[in-house]
């Protein structure tokens, strides 16, 4: 259990480092033969704590390569491969994939089984950044979207998410565990090592940067215990119905538009359409930027909803995420009414 999705992340890279690197990077670092080649793919939907991760490991955060996702927010796994090769032929050194599984603004899931394909038969390490999405993993309605998560060496989960945990809780799951403590196994003299060789004691200052480390999992714990998974389930899909329902809304309303990508999690990202814009003038994207701005900053400062503006593909769009299992339908459509009449209000 870590502090949050990005500090699995960075410990999920550590593990990838070290693969590529071999066992003497953690004494040694980067060996001035790999410097600045060390090479990690990711669409250019993943988490900023990816690239940031690149940076504290010491590989940089150009050691990151972005590609371009396509329509539905997704990594492509052909400009993956392609990618791959093009930097093997110029002597770089893949060592990782990093697939999302539930992107942040849009909520979108990577195409897992094939990206996992390409990972294995490239020898490269394979993380799925599913903080997000992998709540999914309790759905029997929508947990096959999933597919594929199986395959990775390394997976962050967060708890705190989309599982309904106060802050903070994260996760990492790693197939290996001897490679985790590998990374991370040390021995200072003021702890004392005779009762650590007992195989069930887990002392979590050798599996992560961190030390001394308060009882993160205990909250999840009582959830477990309280709604068991069918429990739990029952919240996400819940919290699912709920997204699917606004997303009917907005589709069937036409003063906003939907932004295209299909909705997979309890993401749904929309603006609001003046009649201007419905008519279809695109010299005027800066002034429909700033109306949705507007429009979202109104809210926020009434204190009746908050939700955040994000900007995709250059227009900024409203997201919502339905993250709070006490959220309705109706909650939903009071939400859509407020914004048609800030909306009508505003002048942009
Ligand atoms: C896909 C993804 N990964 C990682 C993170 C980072 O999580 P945290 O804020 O818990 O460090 C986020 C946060 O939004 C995320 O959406």
């Amino acid at each position: 259990m870590t502090s949050g999705g990005g500090i699995a992340n960075t410990i999920a890279l550590k593990l990838a480092r070290d693969r590529a690197l071999g066992p003497g990077a953690r004494r040694g670092g980067v060996p001035a033969r790999a410097a600045g080649r060390l090479r990690v793919y990711a669409s250019d939907q993943a988490h900023f704590s990816i690239a940031r991760s690149l940076d504290v490991l010491g590989l940089g955060e150009r050691a990151l390569v972005r590609l371009p996702s396509d329509r539905s927010m997704k990594l492509i796994p052909e400009a993956l491969a392609a990618a791959i090769a093009r930097d093997r032929r110029r002597g770089l050194r893949p060592a990782a994939v990093v697939a999302t599984a539930g992107t942040t603004n849009t909520g979108n899931i990577d195409p897992l089984v094939t990206i996992g394909a390409i990972a294995r038969a490239e020898d490269l390490h394979y993380h799925v950044d599913a903080a997000y999405g992998g709540a999914l993993l309790f759905s029997d309605r929508f947990g096959e979207r999933l597919r594929g998560l199986d395959r990775a060496d390394s997976v962050t989960i967060d708890p705190h998410k989309w599982l309904f945990q106060p802050f903070s809780l994260g996760g990492l799951f790693v197939r290996d565990g001897a490679s985790l403590r590998r990374a991370f196994h040390t021995e200072p003299d003021y702890l004392r090592k005779d009762l650590e060789r007992e195989p069930e004691r887990l002392d979590f200052y050798h599996y992560s940067m961190e030390g001394s480390h308060r009882f993160r999992g205990l909250k999840l714990w009582f959830t477990l215990k309280t709604l068991g998974r069918s429990g739990l389930a029952r919240l996400v899909d819940r919290t699912m119905d709920v997204a699917l329902h606004l997303e009917k809304r907005v589709r069937a309303e036409e003063r906003f538009e939907i932004f295209d990508a299909p909705v997979e999690l309890a993401s749904v990202c929309f603006r609001y359409l003046p009649e201007w814009a419905r008519r279809g003038d695109a010299r005027r994207r800066a002034r429909l930027n700033a109306l949705q701005t507007a429009i979202q900053q109104k809210i926020e400062r009434s204190g009746a909803a908050w939700f955040p503006n994000i900007v995709l593909r250059g227009d900024v769009y409203f997201r919502f995420g339905v993250f709070n299992y006490l959220t309705t339908e109706a909650d939903a459509d009071a939400v859509l009414r407020l914004i048609l009449r800030v909306a009508r209000r505003l002048r942009v």
